[in-house]
């Protein structure tokens, strides 16, 4: 059987992938309480690049240390580490893999009480069953924007400089670019904000700041929302218009998902889309009547089936897997080989309602199974739920008393 999966990918600027299928950024919060690089992060990296995925998109690491998602996120502000970050960059040589960053800033979308205070476009709170977890943000001025953005060029250097493959702005889920780029939380009136073009100028600036740091040669690619979700968010009409935009600039790849932390559709919520498999599959054929950058879609694909057709349909180029790979970081050898994945992702359930129907449930579960492959253990794809969620919430209680303690000091 001829497998289109198997095919290698020539990206525009001439940098090859092996072949088509691609983890997708699954934070890992492994870094130091201090936000460096360790060496467990090296070897989960070492064993999903052994696992025979063409494309290793790291986890969210963060541009700026004031402004952290989680405890244990990776930091990239100057180039103090750059000897970790080579090791890291290293992780995929034995096996062709290419590594490439996700850089992000989670503006208001970090846990309450880990950074003195959290930005974003607009003070606007979150919703009232989310606000005993994430606290309102205060307006971004004009000259933190300009900060931020610098912020984003400066790290892409020292990403190339230490030997990844690319770079890969974090513009979806509802982190600070996805909040510019929505009129839900972008309600400014200056030249930030309100109009779609005033909401995608951010990111634009950000792609031209990073472009003009790293040269045409490396490349650089976003996560997009297809949508938000939410009512007043971001709609798939200006995330077509902001593709666009992108892809005129200049983008090497673009790789689609959806979803905010308030509206988690990234997980794929509803019964019907799990189903279905490749929750964004429908919008990628849109996108790809308009544009002929590479395009990668995320969420849901879980058997070979589907993952041959949506290729051979022509809509996308890379298939964009997460949550399989944290527990069957071998599973790109078994799908190349013709073989369906070993095991079948089921949704993680503790029981408790209001816990069930947030991602951040689903994040913590996977995280510690990436966590059991840094320290050199296989994942446990049938570790209870509510064990896992008591442990992570020990644990992020833990890591944002340590983090504060660190910035006090
Ligand atoms: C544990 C975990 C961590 C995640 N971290 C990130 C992240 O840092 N950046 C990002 O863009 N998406 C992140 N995601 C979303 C995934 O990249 C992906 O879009 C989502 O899991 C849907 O794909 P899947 O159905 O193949 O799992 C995370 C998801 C999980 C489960």
């Amino acid at each position: 059987m001829s497998l289109s999966l198997a095919v290698p990918l020539t990206l525009p600027n001439g940098a090859t992938l092996p072949n088509r299928l691609a983890k997708s950024a699954l934070s890992e919060a492994m870094g130091t309480m201090d936000n460096r690089v360790t060496q467990a992060l090296v070897r989960l990296y070492q064993r999903w690049s052994a696992g025979g995925t063409g494309l290793l998109m790291t986890g969210n690491v963060m541009i700026d240390r004031r402004f952290l998602g989680e405890p244990g996120n990776v930091v990239i502000e100057d180039e103090r580490d750059l000897p970790l970050l080579q090791e890291w960059a290293q992780a995929g040589r034995d096996y062709d893999t290419a590594i490439w960053v996700q850089l992000n800033h989670p503006g208001k979308q970090s846990p309450k009480g880990l950074n003195r205070e959290n930005i974003s476009p607009s003070a606007i709170p979150f919703k009232a069953e989310m606000q005993s977890f994430f606290a309102t943000p205060r307006e971004m001025t004009e000259a933190e924007i300009l900060d931020t953005i610098a912020r984003f060029a400066n790290a892409a250097g020292i990403v190339k400089k230490a030997g990844f493959a690319g770079v890969q702005i974090h513009g979806a889920h509802g982190y600070l670019v996805s909040q510019f780029l929505s009129p839900r939380h972008n309600v400014r009136e200056d030249g930030w904000g309100g109009t779609p073009e005033k909401r995608r100028r951010f990111v634009l600036e950000l792609y031209a700041a990073m472009r003009a740091q790293v040269g045409a040669d490396f490349p650089i690619g976003i996560k997009l929302n297809s949508a938000d979700f939410q009512r007043g968010g971001f709609t798939e009409e200006e995330s077509l218009a902001t593709i666009k935009a992108l892809a005129d600039a200049g983008i090497d790849l673009i790789e689609i998902s959806g979803g905010t932390y308030e509206a988690p559709a990234m997980t794929g919520a509803k019964a019907s889309t799990i189903e279905r498999e490749a929750y964004f599959l429908t919008f990628a054929e849109t996108v790809r009547e308009h544009i002929s950058t590479p395009l990668m879609v995320t969420g849901g694909f879980r058997t070979l089936a589907v993952m041959q057709a949506a290729l051979d349909s022509g809509a996308l180029d890379l298939i964009g897997l997460g949550r399989p790979l944290a527990i069957e970081p071998d599973a790109a050898n078994r799908l190349l080989a013709g073989e369906e994945m070993r095991y079948r992702v089921k949704p993680i359930k503790t029981g408790i309602g209001m816990v069930d129907r947030m991602a951040i449930m689903e994040v913590s579960w996977y995280t510690r199974q990436l966590h059991r492959m840094g320290n050199g253990k296989v994942p446990k794809p049938n570790e209870s739920g509510l064990w896992s969620f008591a442990a992570t919430v020990v644990a992020n209680v833990r890591g944002t008393r340590k983090t504060r303690r660190m910035r006090a000091s």
